[in-house]
């Protein structure tokens, strides 16, 4: 699967985003999951991150972005994604670390309910550009309805 760059952030909806399922191997000792470039993801990683000390009752996010597509993945505990596309909105309630949720450029997020000692990890399709973000929610309603 593959995902070609483009200027879809006027067009994107949350119904374009999706919980991608990522391999598990299962053992008597624990299990491994392996996230292998363009096979297991649609998109190129170029950066990794991750948000951990989450103090209880705050919340992420708070943006969208132009270009970047974002798989984000509870690696530990759970927490809750918000999505909107100015027409509709998806709450996706994630807590298994071989489920991802896939977001792709257009498309504003809120994350909040993080458990205590909870993990995001983001692999993310190009490295950070703050150009790339648009942090007002006045902004993107704009964008969005110009399409
Ligand atoms: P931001 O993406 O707004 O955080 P979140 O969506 O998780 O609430 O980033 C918070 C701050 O961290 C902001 O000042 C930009 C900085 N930052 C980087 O320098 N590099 C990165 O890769 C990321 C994701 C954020």
């Amino acid at each position: 699967m593959s995902i070609e760059r483009s200027e879809i952030m006027g067009t994107s909806t949350v119904f374009d985003c999706t919980i991608l399922e990522l391999p598990k191997i299962s053992m008597d000792s624990g299990s491994i999951t392996s996230i292998n470039n363009k096979i297991d993801i649609p998109f190129n990683v170029e950066r990794v991150y991750y948000l951990y000390d989450v103090p209880a009752g705050v919340e992420r996010g708070g943006h969208a972005h132009r270009n970047l597509y974002q798989l984000i993945i509870p690696i530990a505990g759970s927490f809750d994604i918000v999505l909107s596309d100015s027409k509709h909105r998806r709450t996706f309630s994630i807590n298994r670390p071989n489920y991802g949720l896939l977001i792709i450029p257009g498309i504003w997020r809120e994350l909040n309910n993080f458990s205590s000692g909870s993990i995001c990890i983001v692999l993310a399709s190009a490295a950070y550009d703050e150009n790339d973000y648009i942090r007002s929610y006045e902004e993107f309603l704009n964008i969005k309805s110009k399409i």
